[in-house]
């Protein structure tokens, strides 16, 4: 069903190469016109070319609705991002970071306005990223589309992932973790949550502790109720924030091709499309902060 997907050749790095050389080129000589005439010229050439790549790809989520989801890959940041809008307004973006292994989540959320709350709250979720969840970005920024029009379902449907995120992280320091928490997250300064499972990992590695902050505590069981069972809005309780990447590239696939020898060789050609859910719990220190979490 995705034959229309496909990974296209390598051979127009060549030219991400001599772009480079001219933007050196540029930025030592000191005429700015030359150098603005370069920038203009390299941006548009590096948009045709597919360095920063954008494709839109048109997805059915779970309740039907038709959305865009929008995914870009920067090579030189080595990065990936997923956007979209939910059906219930919500704006989600995902980012692969691999040169950090971190892969952030940030939903924006409309807000109950009649409620006293902003136009929408900004939450952020971080994790580690492990290899193979998601193609490498230099395949992502080669992937194009025949027919923009399709409606894409997953091949792969997996399951929903449970995450209780014990700990926040203080955006200010965030960097440590991925240089692209800071622009991400900013609007969710006091709601930017991780695991104590990749907490502990990344005190391993180093990073200063008094990035994170332990929140009380998200599993053992009686001290705090579910917010969506909490009446009274002031009442700290645990939140319940569910999404779904309804489409992505999460593997990729290899086609053989032949030389005029005969000799046999396997090329990337295209990928395999996978959707996953995440469903993760978090403290909250007032049940205003969780409005959507509410018993229907
Ligand atoms: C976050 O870190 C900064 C810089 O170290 C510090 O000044 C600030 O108090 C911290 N914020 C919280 C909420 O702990």
């Amino acid at each position: 069903m995705n034959a229309d997907l496909w990974i296209s050749p390598r051979f127009f790095h060549l030219s991400f190469s001599v772009l480079r050389i001219l933007g050196m080129f540029a930025s030592c000589v000191s005429v700015a016109s030359v150098r603005i005439l370069t920038r203009v010229c390299a941006l548009v050439l590096l948009v045709a070319v597919g360095l920063c790549s954008e494709l839109r790809v048109r997805v059915r989520l779970a309740d039907g609705l038709v959305t865009e989801e929008v995914l870009e890959a920067d090579i030189e940041r080595d990065l990936i991002s997923v956007e979209f809008k939910q059906g219930d307004g919500a704006l989600i973006t995902f980012v692969a970071d691999f040169k950090q292994d971190v892969k952030i989540f940030r939903a924006l959320i409309l807000g109950e306005l009649e409620r006293g709350q902003n136009q929408y709250q900004a939450v952020c979720f971080i994790s580690r990223l492990s290899r193979n969840e998601i193609i490498p970005s230099e395949s992502m920024a080669r992937l194009r589309q025949k027919n923009p029009h399709a409606i894409r379902l997953a091949e792969e449907r997996r399951g929903l992932e449970q995450l209780t995120m014990s700990a926040a992280v203080n955006l200010s320091q965030a960097s440590q973790l991925s240089s692209h928490i800071h622009n991400m997250c900013s609007e969710a300064r006091e709601a930017i949550y991780t695991r104590e499972s990749d907490v502990k990992h990344w005190l391993d590695k180093g990073v200063d502790g008094s990035i994170f902050e332990v929140l009380p505590q998200t599993t053992e069981a009686p001290s705090f109720q579910a917010c969506h069972s909490t009446k009274d809005l002031w009442q700290p309780c645990l939140c319940t924030y569910s999404l779904r990447l309804e489409w992505y590239p999460c593997l990729l696939k290899y086609c053989r091709s032949r030389d005029t020898t005969g000799k046999g060789s396997t090329y990337k050609c295209g990928i395999k499309s996978c959707s996953k859910g995440y469903h993760f719990t978090y403290y909250v220190p007032q049940k205003q902060m969780c409005l959507w979490d509410e018993e229907t």
